[in-house]
């Protein structure tokens, strides 16, 4: 099954690292534990609690909301203690993909791979349409108005291009081409203002809190936290980026499992702790068509310079999930191009800048397009089930490994395997369940698309076939 031709043929651990470092095709060596927590909450605290949370009080779970943030918490938190044990045991670019790779074989590799562009690119437009949003109320504070054709895409509100957030996706897309070490210390500066105003939220709030808001608790039924879970997921994203990022890591092992794990717990508890005090401070139902909710909560208590504050730390909080996410995807496109599945120019690595120039490029022109000309909501639903499906085929790829290489070196381990991945699969897979039949039909679709590809290109070119 697993032969030189198989569709399932596999990579060993030992080969994957070492190909990582032949080619001149290596990437420069810069990050630590710190700097990779920073990066995962960099990826991690973004539009999804700063917007979607007041789509997913109002629309799906009401005060219930906190439970969605558990829920959800809860099938992240197992699915990161399964890429922590993958990404300390192959600290290579790629992330899931890699391990996909090394676990199972090559065609659920590519179907992780091709999940994850989609995560990576799709939820790089969500985030960077809700900046655009957040940016176009700041400049109104000011009392600037852009015109509503050029701060939405065609089909809403009269728009023609969503102009604030393909100027924002070409600014980051530069950077990333100048190199990792130079977005990395300007991720540091982001995530210390967001975290600021997170907690100042908090302060601020918890004095405002009526427990009269959280009756009826359950105003969509039990289901509709889940519903909500589904929707809210989107804001855990990112812990996953921490490991694309694996082979500029100084010392992998050890600071690859700290860096997924402490930023997920960091986020969990202040997004459990925020949407107490969200729902709490004001009614669910206000939330509705509310592009502002946090900042809005706090203005609506009266603490107008509280809700000034936090929107511009809300954009710049959502500016560094865009860092971190779009250098996310250009880590992809790197480690299928390097693999044979995608054409070998999208692994080339700037001779100066020592980034992979091609990728970087062509994730940033197709982000741009997309958040200029697509709306939020269609974005965000597409990013969490291309997501949770890569993460149900990480987990899964756990227990395989533990079977078939049961001597391999495991610098961590995920407690309580094989039950751990079993129970992120089945939280993962009944996310999947819950989100709409629109978004699961255009999902298989970007599937046969992506097999469609593999079988024409990938298949044929792939490194392991011509060897
Ligand atoms: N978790 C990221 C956000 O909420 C994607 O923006």
């Amino acid at each position: 099954m697993s032969g030189k031709n198989s569709v399932f043929r596999t990579k060993s651990i030992a080969e994957t690292i070492a190909e990582t470092k032949s080619g001149g095709k290596e990437l420069k060596k810069t990050l630590g534990a710190f700097e990779l927590t920073m990066l995962g909450i960099g990826a991690i605290i973004g539009t999804g609690i700063f917007v979607l949370t007041g789509v997913a009080a109002a629309d799906y779970a009401g005060p219930a909301l906190i439970l969605s943030f558990v829920f959800a918490g809860m099938a992240c938190t197992f699915a990161a203690l399964c890429y922590a044990e993958l990404a300390a045991m192959i600290p290579v670019a790629g992330s899931a993909y890699t391990f996909g790779y090394v676990g199972l074989g090559e065609i659920w590799a590519w179907i992780i791979g091709w999940d994850l562009i989609l995560e990576y690119t799709v939820a790089v437009a969500a985030v960077a349409v809700g900046w655009s949003g957040y940016m176009v109320q700041l400049f109104k504070g000011f009392g600037i108005t852009i015109p509503v054709a050029l701060c939405n895409p065609p089909g809403q509100n009269g728009g023609i291009v969503n102009l604030p957030s393909v100027i924002i996706l070409f600014i980051i897309m530069c950077i990333l081409i100048r190199g990792v070490s130079q977005s990395a210390k300007l991720n540091d500066v982001l995530v210390i203002i967001k975290l600021t105003v997170v907690i100042l939220f908090i302060v601020l709030g918890i004095g405002h809190v009526k427990v009269a808001n959280w009756n009826p608790f359950f105003p969509y039924g039990v289901g509709g936290v889940f519903k909500g879970a589904a929707i809210v997921f989107f804001s855990y994203i990112g812990f996953d980026a921490v490991s694309t990022a694996a082979e500029e890591v100084k010392n992998p092992q050890k600071d690859l499992p700290i860096g997924i794990v402490a930023s997920l717990i960091v986020c969990t508890i202040l997004y459990i702790v925020v949407s107490a005090i969200l729902t709490g401070m004001v009614p669910y139902q206000q939330f509705h068509n509310n592009a502002a909710p946090v900042a809005y909560a706090l203005a609506r208590v009266g603490i107008n310079w509280g809700s000034a504050l936090v929107s511009v730390g809300a954009i710049c909080g959502i500016t560094s999930v865009l860092v971190v996410m779009s250098f996310g995807g250009t880590r992809i496109l790197f480690a299928l191009s390097r693999d044979g599945l995608l054409p070998q120019l999208f692994s080339d690595v700037h001779p100066k800048f020592q980034t992979p120039i091609k990728s970087t490029l062509l994730v940033g022109i197709v982000t741009i397009v997309l958040s200029g000309f697509l709306q939020i909501s269609r974005l965000a639903e597409m990013t969490n089930i291309g997501t949770l499906a890569a993460f149900c085929i990480v987990s899964i790829s756990v227990i395989v490994l533990r079977k078939r290489e049961p001597d391999q070196e495991r610098p961590f381990r995920c407690p309580g395997s094989p039950v751990t991945p079993l129970i992120a699969t089945a939280f993962c897979a009944y996310l999947i369940t819950q989100l709409p039949t629109f978004t699961k039909e255009v999902f298989v679709i970007w599937l046969i698309i992506g097999f469609a590809i593999y079988f024409g290109y990938g298949r044929r070119n792939s490194v392991m076939n011509n060897k």
